[in-house]
């Protein structure tokens, strides 16, 4: 009995032992960060000059007037808070030069906006002239402020004939994107130096096929995963059609990344909780356009599957940065663990989405992960906050800066920072409630008027 007893007192000996090395392991290998008060309030270091300084916006939520898969979401009876469109938005197709205006006074040299596939080809096969005209007019006025235009292509929204044919997760989606794509490059190519393919694509396929809470509102991990694929292919098209139609084009995807934490280091299923969604949500796409491979697993669906065309398909690495959550395993919970938002400034987002925060810190050891996994230059082609009284997003843009300084300083090649977004919009399924917009929008006039925090962007902008 007794010997019984010291034997098994061993291996629980050895089983804790293992434990707290393993913990340890991953301690070391993923280490906090802070930067202190006196480090985010002290004036930064000026950001180089050519550093690419400017706004994001994507045409749905700004535009006014687009007819697509989300305008047929919006008519149904609750899809939208407080049963809001984005009929008219912020009105931007009819006051492109008003924005151009608005870039240059707070002295951004960089524009991120998204070309609406549903307005230009609204039939399949069918291209809308005078909206062509009116981007390729907006390369223009972008040009001649000094501003350069980072165009994305896909960013969620897909024109009604895309999605009846299955969306995304279509097995002619690739072919139909790049024949767009290659539109894209022909005709605005010339006045268009940086390309993004696909607007988070995480995002897309989680919303859409997991969530089923975004058009086409599906609950389905095989279609999840093949929706996953299709964004893949239809990025490695579209950058092959690009490339062809538009030799100097530089190209990327915008990633959605969170800082995913353990809730206790001192916690083994913590950690592999935080580390199992960090590969999922964070790097599962990147990592693909990386190995040539794509590999995800949801419950009740795997994909590993090799795909031609992704290796070398991206000149630089884009990084959507909102929040970082706190990852507890919760066995008996459906998903088996659950996500608390952590302690800084906190974002109104809300709603349906749990709510965040973006400490500099997390955005500091995101770039440095991405840079250590894929060594490409990387743009921070999204940042900012839902803010109404307009107290933190001023901070919040000094903290990234500070973030971009500090991984500048270690050797990592950031390029450009695109803080989302210019002007109030219409937030999705929030509707016009989250206020992003370095300018406040009057929803009844559609005045755009300086918001808290554009102060601080205009200071902070890099030399001519
Ligand atoms: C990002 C989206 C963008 C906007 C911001 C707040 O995830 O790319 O369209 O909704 O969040």
């Amino acid at each position: 009995m007794k010997r019984l007893l010291r034997v098994l007192g061993g291996i629980l000996g050895v089983l804790v032992v293992a434990w707290l090395g393993v913990c340890a392991y991953f301690a070391v290998t993923h280490p906090r960060v802070s930067f202190t008060a006196e480090e985010l309030a002290r004036p930064a270091a000026p950001l180089p000059k050519g550093f690419l300084w400017g706004t994001a916006t994507a045409a749905h939520q700004i535009e006014g007037g687009n007819t697509n898969d989300w305008t047929r979401f919006e008519a149904q009876p609750g899809a939208i808070e407080r049963g809001e469109t984005s009929a008219v938005s912020a009105d931007h197709w009819n006051r492109m030069a008003e924005d151009v205006a608005l870039m240059k006074t707070i002295r951004a040299n960089a524009y991120r906006f998204s070309i609406e596939w549903s307005r230009l080809e609204p039939q399949e096969g069918a291209w809308n002239e005078e909206a062509w005209a009116r981007y390729g007019d907006l390369v223009r006025q972008l040009r001649e402020a000094g501003i350069t235009p980072a165009v994305t292509l896909l960013h969620f929204t897909l024109p009604l004939w895309m999605a009846d044919r299955g969306g995304v997760a279509a097995p002619d989606f690739p072919d139909r994107f790049a024949r767009f794509a290659a539109e894209a490059g022909r005709r605005l190519g010339p006045g268009v130096d940086l390309w993004v393919t696909l607007n988070e694509p995480n995002v897309q396929m989680y919303m859409g096929y997991v969530l089923g809470a975004w058009p086409p509102q599906r609950k389905s991990p095989p279609e999840a995963v093949r929706a996953f694929a299709g964004l893949l292919r239809g990025h490695a098209a579209a950058a092959a059609a690009l490339r062809a139609a538009d030799p100097g084009a530089r190209v990327g995807v915008a990633n959605n990344v969170m800082l995913l934490e353990p809730r206790s280091r001192l916690m083994l299923g913590d950690w592999l909780g935080s580390l199992f969604l960090d590969q999922f949500w964070n790097w599962a796409f990147a990592d693909a356009i990386r190995d040539g491979r794509a590999r995800i697993r949801l419950p009740g669906a795997t994909l590993d599957e090799r795909i031609d065309g992704l290796v070398g398909s991206v000149d630089f690495f884009g990084l959507n940065y909102y929040f970082r959550y706190f990852v507890r395993l919760a066995p008996g919970t459906p998903e088996m663990f659950v996500m608390e938002p952590g302690p800084g400034l906190r974002s109104e987002l809300g709603g349906t989405s749990p709510v965040g925060d973006s400490p500099p810190e997390a955005l500091f050891l995101l770039m440095r992960e991405a840079w250590k996994r894929y060594r490409l230059p990387i743009a921070i082609t999204e940042g900012g906050i839902a803010d109404d009284q307009g107290t933190m997003r001023g901070p919040l843009i000094r903290g990234q800066v500070e973030a971009i300084q500090r991984a500048r300083a270690e050797g990592v090649a950031v390029e450009g920072y695109f803080h989302w977004t210019l002007v109030d919009n219409f937030e999705w399924e929030k509707g016009f409630r989250p206020r992003f917009g370095l300018h406040r929008l009057d929803r009844q006039t559609l005045a755009r008027t300086p918001a808290g925090g554009a102060d601080v962007f205009e200071a902070l902008a890099p030399p001519r």
